[in-house]
């Protein structure tokens, strides 16, 4: 097969939720379509359960068993499938920022009882920074959920995307029967069973069609027939570009639990999704047809067993081919690097890969060489763009407990940045060091880790910032008066940006009006500007 052929073939997605809307169940179905697993309840090991919330070892644990599931590539209709595993937990929400840069669409499922979620709006916030195409998958239509359209509307606005239904539901909850396929005129009946795969539709090109009556009744007929009337009226056509540039997600209507749906959701997912795409670099785009190999490391995944210290940087392939055992340069040591056991998965299992294609994901074992947003070429000196840092939530000082370790509490808390577990603010004067996460649990994670992997002791002071905010500004006068003015709360990022830390959304308010010339950006790569 030559490179082109591989590269059409392939889709790398992954799949976004609040937690509990069905990701999970989900993702194990799409698996067993896929012929990757064949039982169900293969990937439950992969979710972070509720209970483990403050027992962070626990979901360590967890963690290290979802190693495995970190990429399931799995084959369907002649398509290689690589699906990208996001932690639904909320404090890995960073993990899941950065998986999504590797991705070139998502699917996003939402639960009909619940709606829009926090976390949905925060995971498609990130999508539309890089417009990435979106299929939404409403969930759990045996539950008695929302009205459609008022679904419909609240994904529009809350999730700044405009939607096109192409199934719609007929009753949901007890009455649920099924869906019309809008796209295909086929009715899909519904029967609540776990493991039944295929099912029977029946085509229906005519809803005036005396047949419907018969499947599902006068009822539901006539407020089919109006829905329908109503969602021609209201929604455009159907057009996979404006899907493709990440305008228009396409809805589907199912039950995850109950494989209803999912079969449907798969088979227009690999009709209309995006093979790998170019990339942008700092020097230029990146072709996947181009003959020399790149990509870019976006998740580092470190074991904190000590017993089994090694760290696996997960690799997206942008261009090219990678090869086992081939020297590859490492842009940013500028030095060459080659790879005896690049790892590939599938779905539980994992094996030696000898060579792979724009659009997957191999794991290599690192002893310490990997950043997040490294980027891997054949000597070309190029770094992939699109891996920002985004503003943390919570944020703290490290404190160092015992000065005769503060070498090894300065190497640990820059590798531990360095894989991401956290951000790392320098403070100067005094080298003081404040660590930004999502959530509580990252801290405990880090306090451990040094002491067990670093032997340095530490606490965290709690420190009331509300976010933090890269700044940049072609009038230098002013930015110089600016770094001056707001001195104690000015700090510098990992690769020495300054960062403006503020106190309250009416102190940054004040900062914005105050200092028009200074632009004041939600992410590192300053794409996004904050508006007042
Ligand atoms: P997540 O990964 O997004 O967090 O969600 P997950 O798939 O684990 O699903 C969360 C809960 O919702 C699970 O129940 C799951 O069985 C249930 N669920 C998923 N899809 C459907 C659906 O279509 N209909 C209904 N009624 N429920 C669904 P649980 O009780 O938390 O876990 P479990 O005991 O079933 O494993």
């Amino acid at each position: 097969m030559n490179l082109t052929e591989e590269i059409n073939k392939r889709r790398t997605f992954a799949i976004i939720s609040h937690p509990d809307a069905g990701k999970t169940t989900l993702t194990e179905k799409l698996l067993l379509f896929g012929g990757a697993i064949q039982t169900a309840g293969a990937v439950k090991s992969n979710k972070i359960t509720k209970t483990a919330t403050s027992d962070f070892m626990e979901i360590e644990k967890q963690r290290g068993i979802s190693v495995a599931t970190s990429v399931m590539a799995f084959n369907y209709s002649g398509i290689k499938i690589n699906l990208l595993d996001t932690p639904g937990h909320k404090d890995f929400a960073e993990d899941t920022y950065r998986t999504l840069t590797a991705v070139d669409s998502v699917v996003l499922v939402i639960d009909c009882v619940n709606g829009v979620e926090a976390q949905t709006e925060k995971l498609m916030a990130v999508c539309r920074m890089r417009n990435t195409p979106v299929i939404v998958f409403i969930n759990k239509m045996d539950r008695e959920g929302r009205d459609p359209f008022d679904l419909m509307d609240e994904i529009e606005e809350k999730l700044n995307i405009r939607v096109r239904p192409l199934s719609w539901p007929i009753g949901i909850g007890r009455t649920f029967q099924g869906v019309y396929n809008l796209h295909k005129k086929s009715l899909n009946l519904f029967e609540a069973s776990k493991t039944k795969l295929a099912k029977d539709i029946i085509t229906i090109d005519d809803l005036n069609n005396a047949e419907l009556e018969t499947q599902i009744g006068e009822e539901a007929a006539a407020t089919l027939r109006e829905n329908v009337e109503l969602l021609d009226g209201v929604y455009d056509t159907f057009d996979t570009e404006t899907y493709l540039s990440g305008e228009v997600a396409p809805v589907f209507f199912g039950s995850a639990f109950n494989n209803f749906g999912v079969q449907e959701l798969l088979d227009t997912f690999i009709t209309i999704s995006p093979f790998p795409k170019s990339r942008t670099t700092d020097h230029r785009m990146v072709e996947p047809l181009e003959e020399k190999f790149s990509g870019f490391i976006f998740k580092i995944h470190a074991n904190i067993d000590p017993r089994h210290r090694d760290r696996i940087a997960f690799l997206r392939i942008c261009s090219g081919k990678f090869e086992r055992n081939k020297f590859f340069h490492h842009v940013r040591l500028n030095k060459n690097i080659r790879f005896s056991n690049p790892t590939s998965f599938m779905a539980q299992d994992k094996s030696v890969v000898e060579e792979a294609f724009p659009g997957d994901v191999v794991g290599l074992y690192d002893s310490g060489n990997f950043k997040i947003g490294d980027t891997l070429t054949e000597g070309e000196n190029i770094m992939f763009k699109g891996i920002p840092s985004f503003s943390p939530e919570i944020f703290k000082e490290l404190v160092n407990k015992d000065p005769m370790k503060s070498k090894q509490l300065e190497k640990g808390i820059r590798q531990l940045t360095d894989e991401g577990v956290a951000q790392l603010f320098v403070k100067d004067p005094g080298n003081r060091k404040i660590v930004g996460t999502v959530g509580e649990l990252q801290f405990e994670v880090i306090q451990y880790r040094l002491e067990h992997e670093y032997g340095a002791s530490c606490f965290f002071q709690p420190l009331n910032y509300h976010k933090a905010l890269w700044i940049t500004s072609d009038n230098k006068a002013q930015l110089e008066m600016f770094l001056d003015k707001k001195s104690p709360y000015i700090v510098t990022d990992k690769d020495n940006n300054y960062v403006f830390l503020a106190e309250s959304a009416w102190l940054l308010k004040l900062a914005i009006q105050d200092y028009p010339e200074i632009v004041f950006h939600t992410t590192s790569e300053f794409k996004t500007a904050v508006e007042v």
